[in-house]
């Protein structure tokens, strides 16, 4: 383990059912013009939108909303909200719902002040961060990306049809966010289910790298199995409070640098599910879960002690009399059946891809990974596996 490293995360977190009551507290921090971003309409159906004006009125701010954004939100968006800061002298972006509308609002606070194109310096050329940001604060309605307590931002150009993540230095992180498990009962089931199998990849993919004994891999293991755990219990019954509390810290904890430390990470089936979605539109967790299991299928060979100790430590699979390669396996089928339990399609197909889109995913992913770096032909031979 490379013990050599700088830990700081500056989210402060306000977590559970009462912690929609710091809202007006942490909103006096900031300046009187706000900029309200959020989804298509689920706040609005659920209440947590009129919750939300009544905290901004209480505390007189002055406010400008940008409604409807996308599930893999735009560029385009992006630009818009840019537009509404500059044009409405922004001081606090205040993003209401899922990773989509987080990662919309974090793409907003760094582009609006950007000189030249935004898209091109941060998303393509991954240039370091040089202009002013706007402060995010966040209160989240789905789980599942960790965004209301990291630096990423994935945002869909879909004239150029990329769909691109980016992890900005942390004082882009929202300053705050509001967690409250009951605001997830309502999150529809292929979504729920979208978000779980988004923690377990977040996880995955940094446990399936490096070969060292590391405090980080223990952590992961640990947060594996209360996700497996609970989502058993929170598909059953939706509004089970400590389930669906289990499952909203982990997925908090799979990406909030934590599980990361020390790790030389993977990301290869983020990196194929990315464009796998630039071309479907799908769910992101269904994408990925739909990719895991034939790409590690495919690499496991390559971390074979890894691939067995994920079948004991997070399976609990009694391994004695397996080789090596058969208790790996029995580790990934555990994996496959858990999808299956989860209810998540496994085919491409399923999601709206047709074959003639292969090769062009496969082609426009750049080739990544932990223990074995694909070559584009190979992720085509994975795609073709699952389409
Ligand atoms: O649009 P509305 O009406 O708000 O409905 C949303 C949306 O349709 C709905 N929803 C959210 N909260 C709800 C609810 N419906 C009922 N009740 C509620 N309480 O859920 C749908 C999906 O929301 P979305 O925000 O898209 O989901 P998710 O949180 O999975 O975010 C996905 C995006 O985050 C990116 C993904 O690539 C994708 O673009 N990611 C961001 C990461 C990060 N910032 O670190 C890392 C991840 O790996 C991921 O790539
Ligand atoms: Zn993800």
């Amino acid at each position: 383990m490379k013990f050599d490293f700088t830990f700081y995360n500056p989210t402060k977190i306000y977590f559970g059912k009462e912690s929609m009551n710091s809202l007006e507290g942490e909103l006096l921090n900031y300046g009187k013009n706000v900029l309200f971003v959020y989804g298509k309409s689920a706040i609005k159906k659920t209440g947590i939108y009129d919750s939300v004006i009544k905290a901004l009125k209480n505390t007189s701010k002055t406010v400008t909303e940008l409604q409807g954004i996308k599930p893999n939100p735009t560029y385009k968006q992006v630009l818009e909200g840019a537009r509404l800061v500059r044009e409405n002298k922004i001081d606090l972006i205040l993003a209401v719902g899922g990773g989509s509308v987080i990662d919309c609002a974090k793409a907003i606070s760094v582009s609006a002040f950007c000189d030249g194109d935004p898209w091109k310096k941060y998303w393509i050329d991954f240039e370091p961060l040089s202009n002013k940001t706007v402060p995010v604060g966040a209160i989240l309605t789905m789980t599942g990306t960790a965004s209301e307590m990291n630096g990423g931002s994935v945002i869909t150009n879909e004239e150029e049809m990329i769909k691109e993540g980016r992890v900005f230095p942390a004082e882009v992180n929202p300053k705050f966010s509001i967690l409250n498990p009951e605001f997830t009962y309502t999150v529809p089931k292929m979504q729920m289910v979208s978000g779980i199998f988004d923690i377990i990849s977040h996880l995955l993919e940094q446990y399936f790298s490096g070969e060292d004994d590391n405090t980080t891999d223990y952590i992961i293991e640990g947060v594996l199995k209360s996700v497996i755990h609970s989502s058993k219990i929170a598909i059953n019954n939706p509004e089970d409070y400590e389930a669906r509390s289990n499952i909203m810290w982990a997925s908090t904890v799979a990406l909030n640098r934590i599980c990361g430390v020390s790790k030389e990470q993977d990301w290869q089936v983020h990196g194929i599910e990315h464009q796998i979605g630039a071309y479907t539109d799908c769910p992101h967790g269904i994408g990925l879960a739909i990719v895991s299991i034939p790409y590690y299928r495919y690499i496991y060979k390559y971390g074979l002690d890894k691939f067995v100790r994920f079948a004991k430590n997070v399976w609990e699979i009694d391994c004695s009399g397996k080789g090596r390669e058969e208790a790996a396996e029995a580790g990934i089928n555990a994996l496959a059946d858990f999808i299956k339990e989860l209810g998540i399609p496994t085919t491409l197909r399923e999601i709206g891809a047709t074959q003639d889109m292969l090769p062009k995913i496969a082609y426009s992913i750049s080739p990544e990974g932990g223990y074995k770096t694909l070559t584009h032909e190979e992720i085509l031979e994975i795609l073709k596996s699952c389409y």
